[in-house]
């Protein structure tokens, strides 16, 4: 049977690491190449077919969210709603507060300074079909030591460890997943890690160790534009070179 999958785009955080851009206003407002990088993921969606979304940010610039996205209407989204995340407790805490508006559907998560090439259609479909369990999209990089990184037994994902120092395989895990409902029973089982966040790859790992953890690698360009300067910088040229291609 065919599920209808929500879309949660998370947008919240400091954006420490892309200071001064971030001083006074919300890195997802920051432009990438022509436009806000929040625009990608709205886009993104619902060209896979995502027309009901929710936007959790967080920090001082929420209400500048509504002012540029307003209901969304003029991007194809038919709901679009906002939820505020008091502090910075972590990705898997910002999309435990969309729990109520997935009302028991598969979410895709969308980290919302992460930027890719290629189209989510073929993987939201496949979704689709069997929304069970989870899928992870990864892709081959350079600078491991950033990102949570899958160890293999095999073809098959053992664990993922987040921001390894001694990188366990070439790939990145990309800040994109696609969750079944019971994401929101894992989220309520986390503990704090060390740097004090519920984090995305412990709900990623409790899906490993139960067998419902699927993956796919991405053939086209990822940016994390929030990683540093320099990915920022990476993400606007990549944004650039589609711009053209699609002229
Ligand atoms: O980009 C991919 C990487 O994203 C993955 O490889 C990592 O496994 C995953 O943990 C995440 O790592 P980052 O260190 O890049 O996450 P960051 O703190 O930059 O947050 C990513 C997005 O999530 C960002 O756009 C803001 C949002 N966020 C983050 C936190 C910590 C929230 O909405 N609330 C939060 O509390």
């Amino acid at each position: 049977m065919s599920q209808n999958v929500k879309g949660v785009i998370l947008a919240g955080g400091l954006g420490s690491r892309l200071k001064p851009l971030t001083d006074i206003t919300n890195k997802h407002l920051l432009p990438v190449y022509d436009q806000p990088m929040i625009f990608h993921p709205i886009r993104k969606m619902v060209e896979a077919g995502i027309d009901e979304t929710m936007l959790v940010t967080g920090g001082n610039n929420a209400g500048e969210f509504l002012r540029l996205l307003g209901d969304g209407r003029q991007f194809g989204v038919r709901r679009l709603q906002y939820t505020y995340q008091k502090g910075e407790g972590g990705i898997a805490q910002a999309l435990g507060l969309a729990e109520e508006f997935a009302e028991g559907h598969p979410v895709l998560v969308f980290l919302g300074d992460n930027v890719i090439a290629d189209s989510l259609k073929p993987y939201v479909q496949k979704f689709r079909q069997h929304p069970q369990g989870g899928m992870i999209l990864l892709k081959a990089v350079d600078n491991l030591s950033a990102y949570g990184v899958p160890k293999f037994k095999g073809a098959a994902i053992e664990k993922i460890i987040e921001k390894p120092k001694k990188a366990p395989s070439p790939y990145a895990v990309i800040g994109i997943y696609l969750y079944d409902a019971s994401v929101f029973r894992i989220i309520k089982t986390l503990k704090p890690s060390g740097r004090g966040e519920l984090e995305i790859t412990d709900v990623n790992n409790s899906y490993i160790r139960k067998k419902r953890m699927h993956y796919g690698i991405l053939p086209g360009h990822w940016a994390d534009a929030g990683e540093s300067i320099d990915s920022w910088f990476e993400a606007n040229l990549m944004a650039r070179e589609e711009r053209k291609k699609r002229r």
